[in-house]
């Protein structure tokens, strides 16, 4: 393994208690802490991930915020969650003081530690967690993106698939990201997609789509589970196990994530590769200019809020 695999997991609710669900069938980490402000909620979950425990030797405990900060991998989804309607962004005052409680909770930081921000907007709370923890920038970045590339890439293979025994195409072999805000300003890098090398945009079923409706579908998904059932916590459990799985093992996958652009002076997703350490590597991604226009401003609009704390 490329690094140690004790993972700590502030915040114990949907999407805590999801992730650290996640990675117990992912046969991971050594150990699980929960650590969360109302100690209810971690004895709960706890007790009720034990019995899960017959499927993996991880073990799941709930912990302090000191424990946590000597972790190998600390997640932060401790904050308030999107309401009904509500974006990303307008959660911003109430999950600031939470994540300033929560890493001056955890201070002094296991030097290599990796601090890997979940809750929302995650853009900006990664860039005020790089400033507060002062733990290396490679070391602190946001799940960003890959959820919605996760989503992007689900509908392109459905779209490609139409007569999938035939003409479908993997899941897995469709390269494509959604980049910039895990938010409403997010885009679709259309222009590098590819499958097998050849360009999506050159696909006839592609040609055919109405980008503009599938960007909005995509971009809109989490507010459709939220008003069907409350909370979003699934998909966004995959895709941080994943993350772990991709650090521990020094696997070096390239994921859209959340990390400071220097071309866009702005923390928002571009793909990167991930490996031990945290972020490689940026990749620098080739964009048409009216991508690059729409994501300078995403990203003048991300740093206004940032400059704010
Ligand atoms: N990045 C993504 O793709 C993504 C996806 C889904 C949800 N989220 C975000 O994750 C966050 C959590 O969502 P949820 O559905 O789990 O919410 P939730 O309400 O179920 O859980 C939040 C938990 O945080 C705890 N908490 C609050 N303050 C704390 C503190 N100071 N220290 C420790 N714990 C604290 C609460 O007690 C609660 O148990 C939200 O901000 C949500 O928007 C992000």
């Amino acid at each position: 393994m490329g690094r140690g695999s004790r993972v700590a997991i502030i915040g114990a609710g949907s999407v805590g208690s999801s992730i650290a669900f996640a990675l117990l069938l992912q046969k991971i980490s050594s150990e699980i802490l929960l650590v969360d402000v109302v100690p209810e909620a971690v004895e709960g979950q706890v007790l009720d991930l034990s019995d899960a425990n017959f499927i993996s030797s991880t073990q799941v405990r709930g912990g302090t915020f000191q424990e946590a900060g000597q972790c190998d991998i600390v997640v932060i989804t401790a904050g308030a969650k999107q309401k009904s309607g509500e974006t990303r962004v307008e959660l911003i005052e109430r999950n600031y003081k939470i994540l300033n409680n929560v890493i001056g909770s955890m201070k002094p930081f296991n030097p290599n530690l990796i601090l890997l921000i979940v809750a929302n907007p995650v853009d900006i709370l990664t860039r005020i967690a790089q400033k507060l923890s002062g733990l290396p920038e490679r070391q602190v970045f946001g799940s960003g993106t890959f959820l919605d590339s996760s989503r992007l890439r689900l509908k392109l293979a459905s779209v490609l698939g139409v007569i999938i025994w035939i003409f479908g195409i993997a899941e897995n072999a469709i390269h494509s990201y959604v980049l910039g805000e895990h938010g409403d300003s997010q885009i679709i890098a259309w222009s590098s997609a590819h499958a097998g090398g050849k360009p999506l945009l050159d696909f006839p079923e592609i040609q055919k789509l109405d980008k503009e409706s599938v960007a909005k579908e995509i971009a809109s998904k989490a507010y459709k589970i939220i008003e069907l059932k409350g909370a979003t916590y699934f998909g966004i459990a995959g895709c941080v196990s994943m993350l772990i799985h991709c650090i521990v093992l020094n696997q070096r996958h390239i994921r859209p994530l959340s990390t400071y652009i220097k071309e866009y002076d702005c923390v928002f997703s571009m793909p990167v590769v991930l490996g031990s350490n945290g972020i490689e590597r940026i990749i620098d991604i080739s964009l048409s200019e009216e991508e690059k226009n729409k994501l300078r401003r995403s990203a003048s609009a991300l740093k206004s809020i940032c400059a704010k704390y």
